[in-house]
């Protein structure tokens, strides 16, 4: 979900639609509004697209200057009015939006229910509202805030939270426990919201709530304090962010435009952690990787564990390949969801690694969270050294990791992931390379052929695009009724069969496997006929024959075979061939994921399906 808010001297309600409408990719399936109108909370909401509240407000002339403003990720109830944010105490003095969700609302509910109180949708975040009507005393000091203050003491997990009460129209409070708000400083106004992409159009000038603070925005200025009402002095920061990085500059899709930015991305990503000058020959002198990672960091290092979620976790899997193939350090990959629950026992000298594009995730925040936790109170060799990968360093995990490897991404805006996947994937070649010039794994004349293969790769993915893009636009009408769709690749590919597979799944609805080639004949291969295509990633390299075997078995069951093959590699059995540079197979995954985008992309666009906003997803989930 994502929460907006306005207090200042302009109307309200345009601020708030068009912050809503760059924090829509966090969710779409409701939205609403409130401001204060002639001493009364106005609310209007509406199911669906925020299209639909937009329709309804604008039939309505609403001069306020303060307001709150909410897009919805179902977890809670469906997806009607009725469960659409702001929520309203019964009287209506309070309106509400939250991002998060109130795990202990039930009790909660129960006990405002024993005083009198009504509710009328299915979700936790009403509770709220109720909680401070109840609290508040228009007889104490500070009735408004007071009243915030004690509701928010009083719930349980993870929520951001902003309130408007018809009694203060110059107040706007709101409330951050785990869950991201900044708030953006203007001339005489000031804005708050999920996500810094609501705000650039209107301030650089910005304040990230941390966990446990509450502020009283007012169009004289912030307050903030903490949940024990203690005054805090924080100082906001510059963003040197440029609006346009949210706009779609001419392309269709966000989704295409990112595919687009892929080389530019890979070569700044490069850039900032290579240096140029280095050689094989003078070797001796110093890691051509300038990540400088923290010397404790690195100290007697033996292994390397990593938490992610959906397409951060296939960049992981490349990321174990790497770390394990080229700095030869035991590395395991783990879902955060279930880590967080069931972490691995405890190894010494160990990095743990938040991989996330969002910096956001709820379960890869937490599972670090607890790795920290538990990690505390043990000796130095059992310490937590916990680092970050993200292209949002400003973000949540970005405040809590001892230190971020940028991937320099930038923000994301289409739903699924592309540009920061590949990005991701390029900081780990960083972090095997420089683990592996620390540790001498690998001669320095290796060191050199990866370094230069991996500076050639902008060109190449810009070679792909150029070449494959017109192909695969037209490949992706022929699948017009296709139901399944099974992605198979070996080795350090086989995360892209993975990666293949959720882009088509999250985009197209097209139900998607991926799997390891060598896998197939245990399970998949019963499922293929003449209606289920098979997309065989044979990059060059150690398992390049057994994957060809491997689409014969298919093909044998009368499987249509599409390739993802290297150039002068061109193999009869395939009816169509998505043709990408000859590389090293060490970096071969950069290359092969990027027909695969293209390919989900084109057949979800065909399908004339929302590619940037796929349905029932989120692009940063900030719940369990
Ligand atoms: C959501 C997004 C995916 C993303 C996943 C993990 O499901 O739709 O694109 O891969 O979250 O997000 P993260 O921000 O942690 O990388």
């Amino acid at each position: 979900c994502g929460i907006v808010g306005y207090i200042g001297t302009q109307g309200a309600i345009e601020i708030l639609v068009s912050g809503l409408e760059k924090l829509e990719y966090r969710g779409y399936d409701s939205a609403g509004v409130a401001t204060i109108v002639e001493g009364e909370i106005h609310s209007v909401r509406a199911k669906g697209k925020l299209y639909n509240l937009r329709t309804k407000l604008e039939k309505e002339t609403n001069i306020s200057q303060i307001g709150i403003g909410h897009t919805r990720w179902a977890t809670h109830g469906k997806p009607e009015e009725y469960n659409a944010h702001p929520h309203r105490d019964n009287k209506g003095r309070f309106a509400v939006v939250q991002n998060g969700i109130v795990e202990n609302y039930q009790e909660l509910k129960q006990e405002l229910i024993s005083k009198g109180h009504e509710f009328i949708s299915d979700t936790d975040t009403e509770v709220i509202p109720h909680l401070i009507a109840e609290y508040y005393n228009p007889e104490s000091n500070d009735p408004f805030m007071d009243a915030v203050n004690k509701a928010v003491t009083r719930l349980d997990g993870a929520f951001a939270i902003g309130v408007l009460c018809a009694d203060f129209p110059d107040e706007l409070i709101v409330a951050r426990q785990s869950a991201p708000l900044t708030i953006g400083f203007g001339q005489g106004e000031f804005f708050c919201a999920s996500d810094v992409t609501a705000l650039v159009h209107h301030t650089n000038t910005v304040l990230s709530l941390d966990n446990g603070e509450i502020a009283r925005l007012t169009p004289l200025g912030v307050e903030i304090y903490d949940f024990t009402g203690k005054r805090l002095r924080k100082n906001p920061r510059t963003l040197d962010w440029s609006p346009v990085t949210v706009e779609k500059q001419g392309y269709r899709h966000f989704m295409l435009k990112e595919i687009h930015e892929q080389p530019s991305v890979v070569r700044t990503c490069l850039e900032a952690y290579i240096n140029p000058d280095w050689h094989s020959q003078n070797s001796d002198e110093e890691n051509p990787i300038t990540l400088n990672l923290k010397p404790e960091i690195y100290e007697d290092l033996e292994h390397i564990q990593i938490v992610a979620c959906g397409t951060s976790w296939h960049a992981s899997l490349v990321g174990k390949y790497l770390l394990e193939q080229i700095a030869q350090i035991p590395t395991f990959v783990q879902y955060a969801s279930e880590y967080r629950y069931a972490p691995s026992p405890m190894m010494r000298n160990t990095i743990t690694i938040g991989v996330t594009q969002s910096g956001e995730t709820a379960d890869t925040i937490a599972a670090l969270e607890m790795e920290r936790q538990r990690r505390s109170s043990c000796d130095r060799t059992y310490q937590a050294r916990i680092l970050g990968i993200t292209n949002r360093p400003e973000s949540t995990l970005g405040g809590m990791v001892d230190q971020v490897i940028n991937t320099y991404a930038g923000i994301e805006i289409g739903v699924a992931a592309t540009k920061t996947f590949v990005a991701q994937v390029i900081a780990f070649y960083i972090l095997a390379l420089d683990l592996a010039g620390r540790r001498k794994t690998i001669t320095p004349s290796r060191m050199e052929e990866i370094l230069k293969g991996l500076l050639q790769l902008p060109t190449q993915i810009e070679q792909i695009i150029h070449s494959e893009e017109p192909k695969i636009r037209d490949l992706a009408h022929q699948f017009p009724d296709t139901k399944d769709f099974i992605f198979l690749g070996r080795g350090i590919n086989f995360p892209i069969a993975l990666e293949g597979a959720l882009k088509l799944k999250e985009i197209s609805y097209i139900h998607a496997e991926g799997y390891p080639a060598g896998e197939m004949k245990h399970g998949p291969i019963a499922l293929l006929d003449a209606h289920v295509p098979v997309v065989a990633i044979a990059m060059g390299g150690s398992v390049y024959e057994k994957v060809i075997s491997n689409a014969q078995e298919a093909k044998a069951r009368d499987a249509r075979l599409i390739g993802v093959l290297p150039q002068n590699h061109h193999e009869d059995m395939f009816q169509d061939t998505l043709i990408v540079p000859e590389v090293d197979e060490i970096l071969s995954p950069i290359l092969a994921v990027i027909p695969l985008q293209l390919l989900s992309y084109y057949i979800a666009s065909m399908r004339g399906l929302d590619v940037d906003q796929p349905r029932n997803l989120a692009k940063s989930v900030t719940v369990e």
